[in-house]
């Protein structure tokens, strides 16, 4: 899969596009035909039991993507650009933007923001760096928006679809709509040449994109409204665990079967 692809995909097919964060998770999402994977900086909260992404930093996204790299070597894998690390300038946003590219083996990278992103998602696709643009509801303003439902009126859908246009011009290949109503959502789709990705933005955008633990049902504490748990992972991890800890106590594991024997004095 590449960045071309994706984009020739628009209105032909619809893209699915999960997170992943390790290498036997990437190569799961790989083997089971998943045209995206997002190493996205919900590790914060997923992965590092962070209250939001805000503390993820570059270096912790480059080690998680090295690994869903190794792990899906044939995918389009792209890389969330956390938290201060493309805001204080074009400079630090384009370098930290390339160390994805060579450090970690991305193949793009995504980051967070409309219109006010432009120049710099310029600078970056200028330089061959593939950006996917994220607007709507952003998990890394949530200092100062919240996590707020966008696109609830006429003029914040108009927003919606001024920002995007700026990023469709800026070059994105793509671009994440999160946490929007339906109506702006699709608004926002019917209005642009490259494919959007909704995650809470109903049922009309060109893709969809989960967080992986969450769809597989990790943790019993969490669900969100936008999500669908395919699976309930945590009961038989959580059975695993207690049947092996019963096991080592009682002293029925290691078995014969799992025991190497001498074969000569
Ligand atoms: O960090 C992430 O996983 C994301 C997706 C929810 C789009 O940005």
């Amino acid at each position: 899969m590449t960045v071309s692809k994706i984009l020739s995909l628009k209105g032909k097919t619809k893209l699915a596009m999960l997170t992943a964060y390790d290498f036997l998770s990437a190569k799961i999402l790989e083997k089971a035909g998943t045209d995206i994977i997002l190493v996205g900086d919900s590790l914060g909260t997923a992965i590092m039991g962070y209250p939001n992404t805000l503390p993820v930093t570059v270096d912790q996204m480059i080690y998680h993507t090295y690994a869903v790299r190794r792990g899906a070597p044939q995918s389009l894998v792209v890389a969330d650009m956390p938290f201060m690390s493309y805001g204080a300038s074009m400079e630090e946003g384009i370098r930290n933007a390339g160390r994805f590219l060579k450090e970690a083996g991305a193949n793009a990278v995504k980051l967070e923001g409309g219109e006010e992103r432009s120049e710099l998602i310029r600078a970056m696709t200028g330089l061959g760096i593939p950006v996917m643009g994220h607007i709507g509801l952003l998990p890394q303003s949530v200092n100062r928006s919240g996590y707020r439902i966008a696109g609830k009126t006429d003029s914040e859908t108009k927003e919606l679809i001024d920002d995007a246009a700026a990023l469709e011009k800026a070059g994105v290949f793509a671009m994440v709509i999160e946490g929007t109503t339906e109506e702006a959502a699709k608004a926002v789709t019917d209005s642009v040449g490259v494919p959007t990705i909704g995650i809470g933005a109903g049922r009309f955008t060109d893709g969809q994109v989960l967080v992986l633990a969450d769809m597989l049902g990790l943790d019993p504490d969490t669900n969100f409204k936008h999500n669908k748990r395919y699976a309930d992972l945590y009961l038989p991890f959580s059975e695993a665990v207690s049947a092996y800890i019963g096991e080592v106590k009682s002293g029925k594991f290691p078995g014969e079967d799992q025991t190497a024997h001498q074969t000569s004095k």
